[in-house]
C-alpha cells in the first residue's frame, strides 16, 4: 500500500481512465467542474509521482517546484501541449504525455460543422425561427455561400488538417495548404492538396481552416493585415487554439466586412467574456472548445492519459510523449 505511486487528477475523465490509474494508483481526484484554483492546484500536486492535467492547467517552473521531487510524469488530457512548458519538464527530465491520433476525426468533423454552419448560417437561421420570424420561404432570406465546389485553405496540415482536407474532398473541394514547409508529395498528392504561402492562400480560399499548434511562430498568426489578405466572401474556421487569431483584429473585419463569417471552437481567453465584441456578431458563430467530444472519443483519450500517466510512474517510456524541444 505504502508504495502504490500517489497521483493528482485534475478533473473527472471517463472511466476508461480513471479505472486503470485506481487500480494502480492512490488517486487523488479533482471532481469539481471547474478547474482547481492555481493555489488548490499546487496544495495538490505537492509529493505527487505523477499528474494528469487538462487544457485548463498551468504546467511551468511554479507547478513544477510544488510538485517536488517525486514528480516523474505529466500527462496532458489533450493532443495540444500549450499549457504545458514543456522545456522545464524536459530541464527535470520530467516526461510529457498527451492524447494525439485518437481525436484527428472528431476534431475534423466539429471543424466541418463549424464550417457548413458558418457558410449556411445555422445559428442564425434557427434564431430567426424561434424568434418567430418565420412568416414565408423567402428568395432572399439567409443566404449563404456554397461549400461544394470551393476552395478550402488548411493552414497547418497535420493529422487533424489532413481529415479535414478528406471531408473537403467529398464536397469536391479545390484543397489548399499551409505549413511550416512544404510537405512530401506521398502525404499531400491523395488529397491532391496545393502547398502555398500563407499570403497567398489567404487571397485564394472560401474556407480557411486553421489546425496548428499554438506557439510564439503561429500567435496572432491570423491579424488584422492577414485578415486583410482574405475575400470579403471567406468563412474563417478556428479549432486549434484561441491565441492563433487576434481576437480584436477577428471582430473588426467581421462587423466591417473585411471577411464575411467565422465559426469558433475555441477563443482568447476561454470562457470567451460575454462582452467581447464577437459575442454580438450575428456572422460569428461560437462554441465551447468541444471538438474531440464525443464519448467515444473523449474515452479513447482518457485510456492513452492514464496509459502515459502510468508508464511514467512506473519510469517507462511514455505511449505517446511530446518531444522535448531540441
Ligand atoms: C483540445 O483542444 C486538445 O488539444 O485535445
Ligand atoms: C494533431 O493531432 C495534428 O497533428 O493535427
Amino acid at each position: 500500500m505504502a508504495d502504490r505511486p500517489r497521483v493528482f487528477v485534475s478533473r473527472v475523465i471517463p472511466d476508461d481512465g480513471l479505472e486503470a490509474i485506481r487500480e494502480v494508483c492512490e488517486m487523488d481526484l479533482w471532481e469539481r467542474d471547474l478547474p482547481p484554483p492555481r493555489d488548490e492546484l499546487l496544495r495538490r500536486v505537492a509529493g505527487c509521482d505523477g499528474v494528469l492535467t487538462l487544457l485548463t492547467d498551468r504546467v511551468d517552473d511554479e507547478f513544477l517546484d510544488a510538485a517536488g521531487k517525486k514528480l516523474r510524469v505529466v500527462s496532458n488530457y489533450a493532443v495540444g501541449f500549450d499549457n504545458i512548458d514543456v522545456a522545464a519538464c524536459a530541464r527535470r527530465g520530467i516526461p510529457v504525455g498527451n492524447t494525439p491520433g485518437v481525436l484527428t476525426d472528431t476534431t475534423a468533423d466539429l471543424a466541418w460543422a463549424l464550417l457548413m454552419a458558418a457558410a449556411r448560417r445555422l445559428p442564425e437561421g434557427d434564431r430567426y425561427v424561434r424568434a418567430g420570424n418565420w412568416k414565408t420561404w423567402g428568395p432572399l432570406l439567409l443566404l449563404g455561400p456554397d461549400v461544394h465546389g470551393a476552395t478550402i485553405g488548411i493552414v497547418g496540415f497535420g493529422r487533424i488538417g489532413q481529415a479535414v482536407a478528406r471531408r473537403a474532398q467529398g464536397f469536391g473541394m479545390e484543397i489548399l495548404y499551409h505549413d511550416v514547409q512544404e510537405l512530401p508529395r506521398d502525404v499531400t498528392e491523395p488529397f491532391g492538396a496545393t502547398f502555398l504561402p500563407l499570403e497567398d492562400l489567404l487571397a485564394r480560399s472560401d474556407f480557411v481552416s486553421l489546425h496548428v499548434n499554438l506557439s510564439e511562430v503561429t500567435r496572432h498568426l491570423i491579424n488584422a493585415e492577414t485578415l486583410s489578405w482574405m475575400k470579403p466572401t471567406a468563412v474563417l474556421v478556428n479549432t486549434s487554439r484561441g491565441p492563433v487569431v487576434d481576437q480584436r483584429a477577428l471582430a473588426d473585419a467581421l462587423r466591417n466586412g473585411v471577411i464575411w463569417a467565422a465559426g469558433l471552437d475555441v477563443t482568447d481567453p476561454e470562457p470567451i467574456p460575454m462582452d467581447d465584441p464577437l459575442v454580438g456578431l450575428d456572422n460569428c458563430l461560437i462554441v465551447p472548445h468541444i471538438a474531440s467530444a464525443s464519448p467515444a472519443t473523449r474515452g479513447k483519450m482518457a485510456a492513452m492519459a492514464a496509459a502515459n500517466l502510468l508508464a511514467g510512474v512506473r519510469g517507462e517510456p511514455l505511449p505517446t510523449q511530446v518531444p522535448p524541444p531540441a
